[in-house]
């Protein structure tokens, strides 16, 4: 029951603030691992002024697709849904040149990690933390990511929806940890940058942390995070 009588508040002494570090560590990959941007700014040059238009498109559509796909329980693979969202962003950005296809898909598997990611993760993992991603991505999609990132001898497991063939933020996805590693839902902090997968998190009941990188505003109040940072830097200290 809520303690709503604030005389019965300040009776109580004050709590003190020990760090508890979490059991597990899940993290969203793209966004929040990997910067989904970085295919394009990779060919930044030969695409021209409307790089950063195309790459919005381009994630904006794929997340689309994934959540569609979800409710109408038509599943493809995160591959699949990659490559046709980038060539409906090549037919809306008409100034980018079509030639780049395969380069831009090409680098989607060799995506730059954030600069704080490798030595957030060790730290981590030093702690004693069992860490692992969770995502839409293909298992090849992944595993390649996190070789090219160098990120496979930090992470204990890599969970993609490809076993239960439904996207975020279908609660199916979240649940493979819990089932998987044989935890309840609040002994697992779960990272994410992407505000809509986090609220997916809230709701199954692990304890979440939004990673606001771009300074989003608020949404989903009703499924808050625990915490948010702007970057995954301060993890650790916030336990
Ligand atoms: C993922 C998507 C949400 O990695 O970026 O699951």
């Amino acid at each position: 029951m809520r303690n709503c009588n604030p005389c019965l508040r300040l009776a109580l002494p004050r709590r003190k603030t020990v760090t508890m570090h979490h059991a597990a560590y899940v993290f969203d990959a793209y966004g929040t691992l990997f910067d989904v941007h970085a295919a394009v700014r990779r060919h930044a040059d030969q695409i021209g002024p409307d790089g950063q238009l195309l790459s919005e498109i381009w994630r904006a559509k794929q997340l689309e697709y994934s959540w569609v796909r979800t409710l109408m329980g038509a599943y493809a693979d995160f591959w699949q849904l990659t490559e046709q969202a980038l060539d409906f962003a090549l037919r809306k950005v008409p100034s980018a040149d079509k030639g780049l296809r395969a380069k831009l898909l090409d680098a989607y598997w060799r995506l730059d990690c954030y600069p704080e990611v490798p030595a957030v993760l060790k730290a981590l993992k030093a702690s004693g933390a069992k860490l692992a991603i969770l995502s839409n991505g293909s298992p090849e999609m992944l595993e390649a990511a996190v070789k090219s990132a160098a990120l496979d001898q930090v992470l204990d497991d890599i969970y993609s929806v490809e076993a239960v063939k439904r996207f975020k933020a279908d609660p199916s996805v979240y649940d493979m940890v819990t089932t998987g590693w044989r935890l309840y839902p609040g002994a697992v902090s779960f990272q994410s940058s992407n505000r809509w997968d986090i609220a997916g998190a809230t709701k199954f009941g692990f304890r979440t942390v939004w990673i606001n990188r771009s300074d989003q505003p608020e949404e989903y109040r009703d499924f808050p995070p625990a915490l948010i940072l702007p970057s995954l830097e301060g993890l650790l200290a916030a336990g």
